[in-house]
């Protein structure tokens, strides 16, 4: 009998696990490095391949296939030590009903959004995530097999506040805060939005998992909309929630835990806190000062980011001056090299290479080979 706990060892061996050592704090011989948004529209064999299969995002992200193929791509260019499974976090509020899509030149756009709480009744909160976003699950077992155990795979999911945000306030900017007018609002139907998302993120992740998910990362992106008081009642709680759900679960279940990552984008003032929620790497957004970061965040917990995506643009030898600051001060233990947010489509794929090529070029005495 194939009971679920078994999938993993039919998969291929790993051959670099760096990464999940530097997650979990144990000694490697370099400083890993991916790049968050690493499969995208700055790359031309994706704009290429979207054209040729007449795909829309979503199609590609609902195909495995394609899904499978467009998270192989960045991995044949460069030396990347982790792929992330390629999807959205905005197929959660898809799967509970509200109409998502990727418009050329207009970005995201909602077929309705959450205007009060009474708009909560229009959406399907009893959706089965591990079924109706099956295709992710089968991206990710697929993905698995064909990456041959080149580095880990990612899963990932946003987090519930973010996830609120787009619902409420939608994918451009909305002239009104609405979605934080709720937090004061509306905080009792708040609390019960998020805590609906946060059960769906917690199945999620965990089906992520049992398909083969390596490490999977929580996006917050729209954290530092938030001041420290609404974080601490509105994101904080259920970011740890997740954490400990995903473990809780896995754990009924007999599944193997894999490190959990946690991005809270421009959560300056959350930084302490973010280091006490039980995640094993904080990601860390561009905005932030690395020594400064990792004596709030403490010595328990693994680093990753944070070069400032448009440091892509600079001449290479400048790049690579940056590439070597941001290594000197995070030093080579502990830590995963990446940008402090999502590449920009207008970037040079050959800066992308220089940037994975000067983190690996540094051993773990912070030297150059
Ligand atoms: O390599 C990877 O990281 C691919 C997987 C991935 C995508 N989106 C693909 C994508 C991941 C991890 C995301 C996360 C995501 N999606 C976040 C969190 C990270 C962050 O940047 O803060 C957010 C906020 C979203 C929501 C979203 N999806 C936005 C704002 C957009 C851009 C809309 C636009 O046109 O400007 C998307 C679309 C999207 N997601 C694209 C890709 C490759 C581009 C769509 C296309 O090809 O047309």
């Amino acid at each position: 009998k194939m009971a679920s706990p078994m999938i993993t060892q039919f998969f291929p061996p790993l051959k670099n696990d760096l990464i999940l050592r530097a997650a979990r704090g144990e000694k490697v011989e370099r400083v890993p490095v991916w790049l968050m948004r690493q499969a995208g529209r700055y790359l031309p064999e994706y704009n290429a391949y979207k054209k040729e299969h007449s795909a829309d995002f979503f199609k590609t992200v609902q195909t495995p296939s394609m899904a499978c193929e467009l998270t192989l791509q960045p991995l044949r260019r460069f030396d990347l030590d982790a792929a992330i499974i390629f999807s959205d976090i905005l197929v959660i509020p898809q799967v509970l009903g509200m109409d998502v899509n990727i418009v050329e030149g207009k970005g995201v756009v909602f077929g309705f959004l959450l205007e009060t709480p009474a708009d909560m009744e229009r959406l399907n909160t009893g959706v089965d995530v591990t079924k109706e976003l099956h295709y992710v699950m089968e991206a990710i077992t697929l993905t698995r097999h064909q990456i041959k155990g080149q580095c880990p795979l990612f899963g990932f999911s946003g987090a519930p506040w973010t996830l609120m945000k787009f619902m409420i306030d939608g994918g451009s900017h909305s002239p009104l805060p609405k979605a934080r007018k709720w937090l004061t609002k509306y905080p009792k139907e708040s609390h019960n939005l998020l805590s609906i998302l946060t059960a769906k993120v917690i199945d999620y992740l965990v089906a992520q998992i049992k398909a083969g998910a390596q490490i999977v990362q929580v996006f917050d992106s729209c954290a530092g909309e938030l001041g420290p008081i609404q974080f601490n009642k509105f994101s904080l709680p259920y970011l740890k929630d997740i954490y400990y759900g995903v473990r809780e679960m896995l754990s009924v279940e007999k599944v193997e835990p894999v490190p959990m990552v946690v991005f809270a984008k421009d959560a300056h003032f959350a930084l302490e806190e973010l280091g006490k929620i039980g995640y094993e790497v904080v990601s860390l957004d561009w905005t932030q000062k690395p020594l400064h970061a990792r004596r709030l965040l403490g010595a328990k917990v693994t680093t990753q980011g944070n070069l400032d995506p448009t440091f892509l643009y600079a001449p290479h030898d400048e790049l690579k001056l940056a590439v070597k600051d941001m290594l000197e001060k995070f030093g080579t233990k502990r830590y995963i090299a990446n940008l402090g947010h999502g590449i920009h489509k207008d970037t040079d794929p050959d800066s992308v290479g220089v940037f994975i090529d000067a983190t690996s070029k540094q051993n773990t005495t912070g030297t150059e080979e």
